[in-house]
């Protein structure tokens, strides 16, 4: 049985994402750091697909070396990791000379940091094997710079052209990396990050759910994609950045951040 390490499996696209690994039959290490939350989707899982097994391990991946613990831990277990699905991270909203560092350095932690080392820790053995999937958890974000939340825009960035960067490295091994791009998407992510009601994520606007995120993510890791950008016009805005100059593209997402 092969088995799918999911970070960020509390909620959101995450936890949405693990179902679609337990009802392929596919064993689960799901990891975050709310374990009440865990322990709820052990449940869940074990009570829809009895046969799939569900390792919990509770941790901050925020913290630093905490790429280094979480594999050790799985080691020390004897699960092998055939799917990575780096999909913990979180924003945060606000002029950057507003913003606390400690929030920042989490942020550029989790969102980079641990994803980075995760790849680094699980890849080798994926490329020995010649069996591998990966899929980072970008953003639509990623494709241009984004006042108000320069940090996460840049982190989001980073996630996208390390992904395809590695994924062009490891072709023909069996080894792929998945960027997925999704756009503003309904699950807790504008909450914590501190969005009010009204701009980017009004709560008059409908966006797709976690589950159909996750979904579209899950079948672009299996076809072995580079890069999964959700939603249609979410495809046009993130591509059409190319073709207009660098400083339109900032004035025009700072006006869609602030209005
Ligand atoms: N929702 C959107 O609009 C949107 C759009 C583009 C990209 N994304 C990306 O999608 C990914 C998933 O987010 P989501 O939308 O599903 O939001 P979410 O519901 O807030 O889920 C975030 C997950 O990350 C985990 N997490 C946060 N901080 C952590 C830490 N320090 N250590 C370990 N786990 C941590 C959370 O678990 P705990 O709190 O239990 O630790 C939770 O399971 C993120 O990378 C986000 O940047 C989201």
């Amino acid at each position: 049985m092969r088995t799918a390490l999911v970070t960020g499996a509390s909620s959101g696209i995450g936890r949405a994402m693990s179902f679609l690994f337990a009802k392929d039959g596919i064993g689960l290490v799901i990891t975050a750091r709310n374990e009440n939350a865990l322990m709820d989707l052990q449940k869940e899982i074990n009570s829809q697909y009895p046969a799939v097994p569900v390792t919990i391990i509770s941790c901050d991946l925020s913290e630093t070396g905490a790429a280094q613990v979480l594999y050790n831990n799985i080691q020390s277990k004897g699960i092998v990791i055939d799917y990575l699905i780096n999909n913990a991270g979180f924003g945060d909203t606000g002029w950057f000379v507003q913003t606390q560092w400690s929030k920042n350095e989490q942020m550029i932690q989790l969102n980079i940091t641990t994803l980075t080392a995760l790849c680094q820790l699980f890849v080798p053995g994926m490329k020995q094997r010649q069996f591998g999937r990966v899929l980072n958890v970008a953003s639509t974000a990623a494709f241009q710079p984004g006042p108000t939340m320069a940090v996460y825009f840049a982190t989001k960035s980073y996630v996208l052209h390390f992904s395809e960067a590695i994924n062009s490295e490891l072709k023909g091994t069996g080894v792929s990396v998945t960027a997925l791009c999704p756009g503003p998407t309904e699950t807790n992510f504008a909450n914590a990050a501190g969005f009010k009601d009204g701009g980017l994520f009004d709560s008059k606007k409908k966006f797709p759910t976690a589950e159909e995120v996750a979904a579209f993510g899950y079948r672009a890791l299996m076809q072995q994609q580079s890069v999964a950008i959700h939603g249609i016009m979410n495809y046009i805005m993130a591509n059409s950045g190319r073709f207009i100059p660098r400083n339109w593209v900032v004035a025009i997402t700072k006006w869609m951040m602030t209005k």
